[in-house]
């Protein structure tokens, strides 16, 4: 049934349409995720990322961590980790470049070649392919900016692919109750997406103290380079449970008190 709804988004989403929780996904990072992951050592840590682009994700396992869960409040980031790890795996290319241009001859050889190990990637295979089917116009469920996209030239991200995902379809703006608690937390820019809202900002620095072990860490980016967001100081947003112990212009660091 899951599917079957999601497929029926993202035919909206083609047609122009979109509702809450299915939206455009981010094509590539716009953030520069090597110096932001940098600032912290993963190795052997327990790891809650958002999904985006799934750029987060490919970066983060070449870290050595324990485990990387995945959350978005968009679902279908989901979908877009599995057309990306099989053009990385079966066309090794980094971006499904065909999405955008809808040529639908690529994006067929590429689905023809996927051979499925799971239940959750025979499921993304038919959501791939029901919209290849109609031919769908792909192009207009991604936001893209021609001039970023990641330098993958070290190559242990390619050979280092996970072939499934632990995704929660989650809104850290809404109350959430969590089961497994994490030491890291790789929240990309959300803080800015909170447009400064107090209640927006209460809602996820409570959400993230309930998620992290003691002394969790939340690192979050910048995109903005500004700290002010409609008069709010994002900086000291989760001030309440959290300590900042790193800021610049990529983005912050924080620590759970
Ligand atoms: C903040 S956006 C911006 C793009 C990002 N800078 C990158 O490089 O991928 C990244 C992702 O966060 C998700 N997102 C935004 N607000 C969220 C929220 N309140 N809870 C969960 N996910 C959220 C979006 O759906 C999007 O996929």
């Amino acid at each position: 049934m899951g599917v079957k709804r999601d497929l029926y988004y993202a035919k909206w989403l083609c047609r122009k349409r979109s509702i809450e929780g299915y939206s455009k996904i981010y094509f590539e990072t716009n953030e520069e995720l090597d110096k932001l992951f940098e600032k912290v050592d993963f190795t052997d840590k327990s790891v809650l990322s958002v999904l985006s682009s799934s750029d987060q994700l490919f970066k983060l396992k070449s870290h050595n961590i324990k485990n990387i869960d995945t959350f978005d409040k968009n679902k279908f980031t989901y979908y877009y980790f599995y057309i990306r790890m099989w053009t990385i795996k079966y066309m090794k290319e980094l971006y499904p470049t065909a999405l955008i241009y809808n040529d639908y001859d690529w994006i067929q050889l590429l689905l023809l070649s996927v051979k499925p190990e799971t239940i959750e990637e025979k499921d993304a295979l038919f959501f791939w392919q029901s919209l290849l089917n109609k031919k769908a116009n792909f192009s207009r469920m991604f936001i893209v900016d021609p001039e970023k996209g990641l330098d993958f030239s070290r190559d242990i991200e390619m050979n280092n692919l996970p072939s499934t995902i632990n995704y929660s379809k989650l809104n850290l703006f809404k109350k959430q109750k969590f089961e497994k608690l994490y030491d890291i937390a790789v929240i990309s820019n959300i803080l800015e997406w909170s447009i400064g809202d107090s209640r927006f900002l209460k809602i996820i620095s409570s959400n993230l103290t309930d998620l992290l072990k003691e002394n969790g860490i939340v690192l979050c980016s910048k995109v903005t380079y500004n700290n002010n967001i409609n008069g709010v100081n994002i900086k000291s947003a989760l001030s309440d449970n959290f300590e900042l112990c790193d800021n610049d212009n990529l983005g912050y660091v924080y620590i759970k008190r």
